[in-house]
């Protein structure tokens, strides 16, 4: 049985495709690509089919991240029964999952950066900011992906890889 993390931001074509991206490679890295099942959506419905915004795209692939084949689309009531992990990128997104989400579910519904090393608590829209901006939401996601990849190695005894 593999792990299921969902990445769940407003529009999911900034911040949740880029923490999907980020993880994806450093669960790729680590020989942990089947044992964990990575995905990401949107609680807002407007982009829904439509790739990763160009900013966003254009910033992750500095640093290596290809996004572009990601498209966007919308959480559902269902994704509480496939994800053991739902990750929202700030307050607002998490009040809008805890209304959907189903009374029985027992996996983790929270804000991603509880796994980061920062004092933040949110991931910043960066959809109306600069380029500043989207560099912080990299910094942000790459940060709490390390941590939550430890989480989830040490809670499911996943192999963790030497470095
Ligand atoms: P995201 O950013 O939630 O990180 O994908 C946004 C994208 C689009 C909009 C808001 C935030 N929008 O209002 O269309």
């Amino acid at each position: 049985m593999s792990v299921g993390v969902l990445f769940v931001c407003l529009g999911n074509i900034c911040r949740s495709p880029t923490a999907h991206g980020v993880f994806q490679r450093l669960v790729d890295a680590n020989g942990l690509s089947d044992a964990i099942v990575i995905d990401s959506a949107g609680t807002g419905d407007w982009h829904i089919g439509r790739a990763p915004d160009a900013r966003t795209c254009a910033a992750a692939q500095q640093r290596g991240y290809d996004l572009c084949e990601l498209r966007a689309r919308q959480v559902t009531s269902a994704d509480f029964q496939r994800f053991d992990y739902i990750l929202a990128m700030d307050s607002q997104n998490l009040r809008a999952l805890q209304r959907l989400r189903p009374h029985d579910y027992r996996g983790e519904l929270a804000l991603f950066l509880n796994y980061g090393q920062t004092d933040e608590r949110e991931v910043p829209d960066p959809y109306h900011g600069d380029a500043n901006d989207f560099e912080r939401v990299l910094d942000l996601i790459e940060a709490a992906a390390a941590g939550l990849l430890q989480t989830i190695q040490s809670r499911h005894s996943l192999p963790q890889l030497r470095r």
